[in-house]
């Protein structure tokens, strides 16, 4: 049976990319960021993860305007890293778990949750810098991964209490995969961050904060009492893609157990916050 043995959500900025291509973890500006990771490592080498089920936001690069779901699920036997306009590197395909996507799948639909599936998908710095970030200069990557794509780039989005609900029923989705695996969810995006506009810049680390507490408190889906406007209105246009927490989050279960925390203002005009958690 699959087991899903933590969660660990991340800010994706495309900077991370291009920081980890210069080797500038030890700059001033960047180590801070990068230290915050030193407990995932430790917290990997024992654990041991099979496959990574990321929820993540594709910005304009396997999805665009004119065709948009809300949430789709990979199916692809692998993923390739393609670049979305940021001139970030690429780093090398990812393997994927056919098997555990069309479980999942089939799973949520039967769930009431209507997904896109893909079996071709390239993916943008959301997967990539994570990715990175948890494996620094692996070759293979140790594990495979399903991606879980939620827009955040066209309204209407989904609203917070949706990506719980989604979450919710991709975690048991996993719960009831019949083949051993031990399973690591991943969340990437945000935290605050508004990149264009009259609030350019804004970053609201209060509510990252209260946000951040939430998730490993007895009220995990505290941010779904929020629509999506409101929570624009709190954590910036792009640090919308915070829902990718709140479903990531849903999907370890019940209970959670904080293992390491870590946030930082500012990195590329954004709140930069990590959170690595087990089931309780
Ligand atoms: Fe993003």
């Amino acid at each position: 049976m699959a087991t899903i043995i933590g969660c660990v959500t991340t800010s994706h900025v495309p900077a991370i990319g291009r920081a980890i291509e210069k080797g500038l973890q030890d700059e001033p500006y960047w180590k801070p960021f990068f230290d915050g990771f030193e407990p995932v490592h430790r917290w990997l080498a024992t654990a041991s993860p099979d496959v990574v089920v990321m929820f993540y936001n594709d910005h304009g690069l396997n999805f665009f305007l004119d065709k948009l779901p809300t949430f789709a699920i990979g199916a692809a036997p692998k993923y390739r890293s393609a670049d979305e306009g940021w001139n970030i590197p690429q780093v090398r395909p990812f393997t994927g778990d056919p098997d555990l996507s069309w479980h999942i799948i089939n799973s949520v639909v039967a769930d009431e949750y209507d997904v896109t599936t893909c079996q071709e998908m390239v993916v943008d710095h959301a997967v990539c810098n994570p990715m990175a970030l948890l494996w620094p200069g692996g070759d293979p990557w140790p594990v495979s991964i399903v991606p879980v794509e939620i827009n955040t780039v066209q309204f209407p989005l989904p609203s917070a209490a949706r990506c719980y609900g989604l979450g919710q029923a991709v975690g048991r989705a996993i719960a009831s995969f019949p083949q051993d695996a031990r399973v690591l969810i991943m969340g990437t995006g945000g935290l605050s961050h508004q990149l264009d506009g009259e609030r350019a810049g804004f970053i609201n680390k209060e509510f990252d904060e209260q946000f951040m507490a939430s998730l490993a408190s007895d009220d995990p889906a505290w941010a779904t009492q929020y629509s999506t406007v409101e929570l624009v209105e709190k954590a910036g246009s792009q640090g919308v893609e915070l829902l990718m927490w709140l479903a990531a989050r849903a999907a370890l279960g019940a209970g959670a157990r904080e293992v390491a925390r870590s946030y930082h203002i500012p990195i590329s005009n954004t709140a930069a916050g990590m959170m690595l958690l087990e089931p309780a």
